[in-house]
């Protein structure tokens, strides 16, 4: 009798732990929806965005003036602060994304934003080098707003 009783309490267990993460896991795929949703309809949506999504249409925003003073050749009067520090520490809309192949490709961009921010001679070729570092990061974690990103090469 003590037997099937302790039996009958494991198998409540199995279950519980069961339940338990596989809420977990539709918890996960949950922000993975919502993530790849955010990555689908960008900027223009008046959603919850998450720190990194806040960061990134501040981003696209400051890249989109610089790309016109570029164009009007007028750099030198650029006053753009262009601090993008918390790129590495902004709470993104899918934790996943937060890998070492994130950091990687993040300083990769921050470095490009440095030579960016020192308005050097060739500053043409560096943004678009800068560019094309948000179209990496972009291919891999979040490929909704690379149609948009493309058109900022010049
Ligand atoms: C290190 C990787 C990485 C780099 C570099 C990067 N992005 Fe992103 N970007 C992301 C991720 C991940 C998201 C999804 C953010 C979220 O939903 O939390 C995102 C989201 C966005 C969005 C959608 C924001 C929204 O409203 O949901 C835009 C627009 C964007 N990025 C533009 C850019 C531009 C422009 C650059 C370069 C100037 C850039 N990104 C560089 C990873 C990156």
């Amino acid at each position: 009798m003590a037997r099937n009783k302790s039996l009958l309490v494991l198998g409540l267990i199995l279950v519980l732990v069961a339940c338990s993460s596989g809420e977990e896991e539709a918890d996960a795929e949950k922000r993975k929806a919502d993530s790849l949703a955010a990555c689908e309809k960008p900027v223009f949506d008046e959603y919850k965005a998450s720190e990194l999504a806040d960061l990134m249409r501040k981003m696209d925003a400051d890249m989109r003036i610089y790309r016109e003073h570029l164009e009007k050749g007028r750099i030198d009067s650029l006053d753009l602060s262009m601090d993008y520090s918390t790129l590495k520490t902004a709470t993104p809309t899918d934790p996943t994304v937060k890998t070492d192949v994130f950091a990687g490709m993040a300083d990769a961009y921050l470095f490009n934003v440095g030579k960016l921010r020192e308005r050097p001679e060739n500053a043409q070729e560096i943004f678009n080098t800068t560019v094309t570092s948000c179209l990496t990061c972009h291919q891999q974690f979040c490929p909704g707003p690379m149609v948009r990103i493309r058109k900022l090469l010049l």
